[in-house]
């Protein structure tokens, strides 16, 4: 469908539910047990409310950012989502495209439905981080790291809050399998079928420990993120072991049901790093003025989740490009509002709490 006409987030994901059978849906969608993790990250965002600067001077202000030194257009990134294919025949190149079009970094995942490498023929120029899930043979998984350097990507994200699949119910209701012939494709050929728990636990780290951060450093020349930080002092573990920045995560409520918001633990998090690298941020981010609520909360970018597979399922491509622009334009809108002329001035006063948030983390 054309999705130009749609205002924001959250209008693409009752029209996606109607768009895909319910077992697609229900995985991309769905949380572990009861939601509360799913429904509190976004919850959080609307407790937090602002205290705006006025007349600044913002007629000419600007986006852009780095992250590892990196520039983008907008402090916002596209998570890793498994199986995009599921949502559109073009999946994970679609995706790059829309994103490569804007300057918008996209974070490929390990369970991708498109190679590592046909992510990067489908959008030549783009910036892209591989998401990794550290394989227990660590020679295969150094393989699949040479090939994420010798396919031109930029980072790795590491991947730490899966020992095991969250429980999701619906998932197993469905007895959810990815759809033939789709396939993960950077797996290993007898785990591609995936989807089956069982599979993935022969194949992916269950008991990834600090030392493995230590051991990716010493295999690749890419800088690394640990994703799935919720902890001050797990943010200092992944320093020591050295780590290159950190995302403040909680896989989109899909682990630990009952783990706090994101938004909510960013604070520890940026406190324990104090600026030694970047830290970033992910879930339930849904408007514009999220974005700027977790960079004032001390996120240098933010990552985006369901909302891009829902635009992906409605409009390929083009869907993807309308929730990319839609929420650009909404945090180009929050900066002005805010009295920012760049990102560089969305410091913690802008928060209503600030004061509070300050002394917590102290
Ligand atoms: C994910 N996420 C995820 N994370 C990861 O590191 N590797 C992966 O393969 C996946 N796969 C995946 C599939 C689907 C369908 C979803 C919804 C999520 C987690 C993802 O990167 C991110 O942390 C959250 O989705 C962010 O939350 P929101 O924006 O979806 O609320
Ligand atoms: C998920 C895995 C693939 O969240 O990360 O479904």
């Amino acid at each position: 469908m054309d999705t130009s006409k749609l205002l924001n987030l959250r209008e693409f994901e009752p029209l996606a539910r109607e768009a895909l059978s319910p077992m697609i849906f229900d995985y991309y969608a769905g949380g572990a047990n009861d939601d509360l993790t799913l429904h509190e990250n976004e919850a959080a965002y609307q407790r937090i409310f602002l205290r705006p600067r006025v007349m600044t001077g913002i007629a000419q202000r600007s986006m852009n950012t780095t992250v590892l030194g990196q520039p983008m257009n907008a402090p916002i990134l596209i998570a890793p989502m498994a199986y995009m294919m599921m949502a559109h025949a073009d999946g994970e190149a679609a995706m790059a495209r829309a994103a490569a079009k804007r300057g918008i970094h996209m974070v490929v995942s390990t369970s991708a439905t498109v190679s590592l490498e046909d992510v990067v023929s489908a959008a030549p120029g783009g910036a892209r981080w591989f998401q990794l899930y550290l394989y227990k043979d660590r020679e295969a998984a150094r393989e699949l790291v040479q090939r994420v350097e010798a396919a031109g990507y930029q980072a790795l994200v590491l991947t730490v809050d899966r020992p095991y699949l969250g429980k999701r119910e619906p998932d197993i209701r469905n007895n959810f399998g990815l759809p033939a012939p789709l396939l993960a494709k950077n797996l290993p050929t007898a785990a591609s079928q995936g989807g089956a728990a069982t599979y993935r636990g022969l194949v992916f780290e269950e008991d990834l420990r600090w030392s493995d951060v230590a051991w990716l450093k010493s295999i690749t020349r890419l800088p690394i993120l640990v994703k799935g930080v919720m902890r001050g002092d797990d943010a200092r573990f992944a320093l020591d072991h050295g780590a290159d920045g950190i995302i403040v995560s909680n896989h989109g409520g899909r682990q630990l049901d009952g783990a706090m918001a994101t938004i909510d633990a960013l604070p520890e998090v940026a406190r324990a790093i104090n600026g030694e690298v970047d830290v970033l941020v992910d879930g339930g981010i849904r408007r514009g003025s999220d974005v700027l609520k977790a960079l004032a909360r001390g996120a240098k970018a933010v990552l985006l989740g369901r909302p891009l597979l829902w635009g992906l399922a409605l409009d390929g491509e083009a869907g993807v490009g309308r929730v990319l622009d839609l929420i650009t334009e909404e945090f180009d809108l929050a900066l002005a509002l805010c009295g920012c002329q760049s990102v560089a001035d969305v410091t913690p006063d802008l928060l209503a709490d600030h004061k509070l948030i300050l002394q917590s983390t102290q």
